[in-house]
């Protein structure tokens, strides 16, 4: 019997990308399922493909917004009675350089990449206590820990969820709730092809076949290569692991 069996897990940014691969994945370990998305449309067509009636729920909310993430986690409260994990996931990327900002941009980034992620954990932490424990994985990056030209934005956000997950698992490690970070390179999917599209809009295979060249074991990550370190760190099998990160980037940046 898999160890997520009936286990309820709340995914934001459930409806593409990394999120739906994770719910997938979770589908199959026969867990229950929070799908958390702004986009209302592709989140109702990743549950009906998921297939598993009133075992998934969706929210449409914005992360950014504190009001809608205590609709996430009191619908979830409310069906399932409780969060066993947090795949604290939907996130954005802008690409300007600092002279190109502006307070908008400024705004849009962190409302979802820096107050999303630290208000989601502030509002699932306090259901974890009541229900005597969880595991908490957040989505950061390798630019959680490095930089680029035209990055600032996205870096700087992703620092602060490195800087948020080693707080949180130092507040937390008595009340039960493990609070992990992964740290992908460039992954497959929506988020990368809107990226390259806007790099090179001529050649966006460019963009791929460059980033492609400096990774040693040559190619993006596929979503579920992510995935698979997502679920170890939610696993029993991770069960002394908490304020660390996992780098899943093909030996990019030999963090
Ligand atoms: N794709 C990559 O190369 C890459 C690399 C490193 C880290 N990441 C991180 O992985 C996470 C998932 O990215 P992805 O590649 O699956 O992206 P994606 O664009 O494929 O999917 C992101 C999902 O988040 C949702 N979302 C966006 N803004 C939201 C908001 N305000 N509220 C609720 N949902 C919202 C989108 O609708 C979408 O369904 C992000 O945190 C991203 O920063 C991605």
């Amino acid at each position: 019997m898999s160890e997520f069996k009936d286990k309820v897990v709340l995914i934001t940014g459930g409806a593409a990308g990394l999120g739906k691969c994770l719910a997938e994945n979770f589908a199959k370990e026969d867990a229950k399922i929070v799908l958390v998305d702004i986009n209302h449309d592709k989140l109702e067509e990743t549950k009906a493909a998921l297939n598993l009636g009133d075992r998934c729920i969706t929210v449409s909310a914005d992360v950014s917004k504190e009001s809608e993430i205590i609709k996430y986690v009191e619908k979830a409260k409310q069906h399932f009675g409780k969060i066993d994990i947090f795949c604290n996931n939907a996130g954005i990327v802008i690409n300007q350089q600092i002279k190109e900002t502006d307070e908008a941009s400024l705004d849009k980034i962190w409302g979802i990449n820096m107050k999303g992620f630290y208000l989601g954990m502030k509002h699932v932490i306090l259901a974890m206590e009541e229900n005597g424990g969880g595991a908490i994985v957040n989505t950061g990056s390798v630019d959680s820990y490095s930089a680029a030209i035209g990055n600032a934005l996205y870096t700087s956000s992703k620092y602060a969820v490195l800087a948020m997950t080693r707080c949180a698992a130092l507040e937390e490690a008595d009340k039960g709730i493990r609070v992990n970070l992964v740290c992908p390179g460039p992954i497959n999917t929506d988020l990368m092809r809107d990226f390259e599209k806007r790099k090179n809009p001529d050649n966006p295979q460019a963009i791929i076949d460059s980033f492609s060249s400096q990774i040693p074991l040559g190619r993006y990550a596929e979503p579920q290569d992510v995935v698979n370190a997502i679920l170890f760190l939610a696993s029993e099998k991770a069960s002394y692991i908490t304020g660390t990160k996992i780098v899943v980037d093909g030996g990019w940046t030999h963090e």
